[in-house]
């Protein structure tokens, strides 16, 4: 008996590596990362090693036709609507073996909802689930918020490993947005408002580190900074409070108490007739996440909210 296990365990020692050097490992990933609603969508099936000429099968669960075989890695959604919503899997076959990966579309569109940041909190904020992939030459963020904090607090803020202020929208007092690139800051003034939500949008592109800023619709007057930087990849972005550190040390006299909505991204600049468009949540260019399909984790005390 105990030969026989020990002979099994041998046997197991030895297919096991062999097995796993056979075995090609393979992703698929989205871009833009979360779709929007009649813009175009690609899934791309990655091996992440070269294996020579491969074979790609996209399925869908609960499809009974492949929808697309050959060597082609992509598949292209000319125009997302709900009838995309669902697991697609990508089986690559090469000389090396098979593969196989999988990948859940979805559509959560929020317009007409806000979250709400009930009270100040050194935990709470809403983090934004996507994989950003491709590191940023050119950004633009829009938001919306509603508040009557005179504190500092936070409103987007994404941190790479390296770089807890990659991007930062913050307001240091009444009247003035902060904007960070890189960990350097850059100030707006702003006229005082109370009772009334605010929108604003803030653009940054690498070439010439310009910072376009929009308040309530309307551009001020351009400025730059971190002319020539890079925004680093993967990131943890969230609405509410100050990375200190990837995804966390928050400081609860920093955190937002009050109303966040219409959060836009694009990996490019922005008109001002797109400025207007997303305020008013039918964004024009295919943004790489936005409102009208919004998939967030809720960490503490928020609430999403008609
Ligand atoms: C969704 O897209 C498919 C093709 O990709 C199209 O046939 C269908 O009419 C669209 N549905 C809606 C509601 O737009
Ligand atoms: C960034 O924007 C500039 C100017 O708008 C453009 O020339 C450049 O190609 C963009 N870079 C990327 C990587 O999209």
């Amino acid at each position: 008996m105990g030969r026989l296990w020990l002979c099994l365990f041998i046997l197991a020692a030895l297919l096991g590596p062999a097995a796993a050097q056979e075995t090609m490992k393979i992703k698929i990933w989205a871009q833009p990362p979360a779709p929007t609603k009649y813009h175009h969508l690609m899934l791309i099936c990655e091996a992440t090693s070269d294996h020579g000429p491969q074979e790609f099968l996209w399925e869908k669960e609960g499809s009974p036709v492949p929808l697309q075989k050959g060597p082609y890695s992509i598949l292209l959604i000319h125009s997302f609507n709900e009838t995309h919503v669902g697991t697609y899997t990508c089986t690559v076959t090469s000389t090396q073996g098979r593969a196989v990966a999988s990948y859940t579309l979805w559509m959560n569109d929020l317009s007409g909802s806000a979250f709400v940041f009930p009270q100040e909190s050194k935990t709470a904020h809403v983090q934004v689930l996507l994989e950003l992939v491709q590191p940023l030459h050119n950004f633009t963020v829009c938001l919306r918020s509603f508040t009557d904090l005179t504190r500092p607090y936070s409103l987007f803020s994404y941190a790479t490993k390296t770089h807890s202020n990659e991007i930062l929208l913050f307001k240091p007092k009444p009247g003035q947005y902060e904007l960070m690139v890189g960990d350097k800051a850059l100030y707006f003034t702003v006229p005082i408002t109370v009772g009334e939500s605010e929108h604003v949008c803030f653009s940054w592109e690498s070439s010439t580190g310009i910072v376009g800023f929009w308040f309530n619709g309307k551009p001020w007057p351009r400025k730059g900074l971190q002319n020539g930087y890079t925004v680093g990849v993967p990131a943890y972005i969230l609405l509410g409070q100050d990375q200190d550190s990837f995804g966390g040390g928050f400081d609860a006299t920093q955190s937002f108490v009050g109303e966040i909505s219409s959060v836009y991204m694009w990996d490019t600049g922005i008109s001002n007739s797109e400025v207007r468009a997303a305020m008013n949540d039918s964004p024009i260019q295919t943004p790489i996440f936005g409102w009208r399909n919004f998939l967030y984790r809720i960490v503490g005390e928020v609430y999403l909210k008609p």
